[in-house]
């Protein structure tokens, strides 16, 4: 199991989650952050941090596009940059925080 990034982060990148994973397994591009697979211990403390409560077990059959965000968090945390500290979320975080349908707006970089 582990756990993975979802649609909400997209243009908002709060970075709450990064400062409590105890394996610093996220990894940032310019508009969404991702988890390793590979390194996420399943801890789950990283989940209720979330302001929009985009990130949600592989397991979480509520998710829409699960099968997707498993993918992108696959994929995209190879090439996307470790991250392991808060920062400022991004400017336009506040306008997109209750958009559901964002997944079109995806930066694989
Ligand atoms: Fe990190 Fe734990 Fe969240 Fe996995 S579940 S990303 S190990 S805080
Ligand atoms: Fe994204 Fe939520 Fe972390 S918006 S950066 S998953 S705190």
């Amino acid at each position: 199991m582990t756990y993975v990034v979802t649609e909400s982060c997209i243009n908002c990148k709060y970075t709450d989650c990064v400062s409590v994973c105890p394996v610093d397994c996220f990894y940032e591009g310019s508009n969404f952050l991702v988890i390793n697979p590979d390194e996420c211990i399943d801890c789950a403390v990283c989940v209720p941090e979330c302001p929009v409560n985009a990130i949600v077990p592989d397991t979480d059959t509520a998710t829409q596009n699960l099968d997707y965000w498993i993918k992108v968090n696959e994929k995209l945390s190879k090439s996307y940059t470790s991250i392991t500290r808060k920062k400022e979320p991004l400017s336009q975080a506040e306008e997109f925080k209750d958009i559901k349908d964002k997944k079109h707006l995806l930066e694989q970089k």
